[in-house]
């Protein structure tokens, strides 16, 4: 049986952050799931079919990398793809709160479940996808963070304001 992995998340947009750890994912499996988080509780910019999108544009060069989108419980998508493992990107103390309680409520689903967590390179230390929608909206330039397909959706969702 292929070693799967399970990377889920939002998503809203794929950073090169989100490209960074499924890179590094890659290493350590024979195929990598993204699982795209259609949770109608959390308010997105991009629909799920236009985060999916883009997903499939930026890993289309990248073998063994599958987008997927997801509703209803992580543990239940994994049951389906018959995985067990899950990795997330780790990038500050801020984010291990959130991590572990993520982690705590999933083993209480499902105890077969485990998460890795991979730190990006330190260039995306930083980068969060809401952080980007905020400089787009002011018009910073952005072509660092992302690749210039997600890069040009996102201006034309978001008018900035233009010197
Ligand atoms: O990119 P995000 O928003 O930090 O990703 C969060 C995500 C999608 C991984 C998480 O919200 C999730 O797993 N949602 C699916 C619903 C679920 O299983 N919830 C219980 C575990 S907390």
């Amino acid at each position: 049986m292929k070693k799967i992995i399970i990377y889920p998340g939002s998503f809203d947009p794929v950073t090169y952050g989100h490209l960074d750890i499924i890179e590094r994912g890659l290493k350590i499996c024979e195929q990598l799931i993204v699982a795209v988080s259609s949770n109608p509780l959390k308010r997105t910019l991009f629909s799920i079919e236009e985060r999916v999108i883009l997903l499939k544009e930026v890993t289309k060069k990248m073998k063994n990398v599958q987008v997927e989108k997801f509703d209803g419980l992580l543990v239940d998508f994994l049951k389906r793809k018959e995985a067990r493992i899950v990795i997330r990107g780790l990038r500050a103390v801020s984010d291990f709160e959130y991590e572990f309680q993520m982690v705590l409520a999933n083993r209480r689903l499902n105890e077969s479940m485990e998460t890795i967590f991979m730190m990006p390179s330190e260039s995306y230390f930083y980068l969060s996808s809401s952080l980007i929608k905020e400089l787009v909206a002011l018009g910073a330039d952005i072509s660092g963070y992302t690749p210039k397909f997600v890069e040009n959706e996102l201006k034309r969702k978001i008018p900035y304001a233009q010197s």
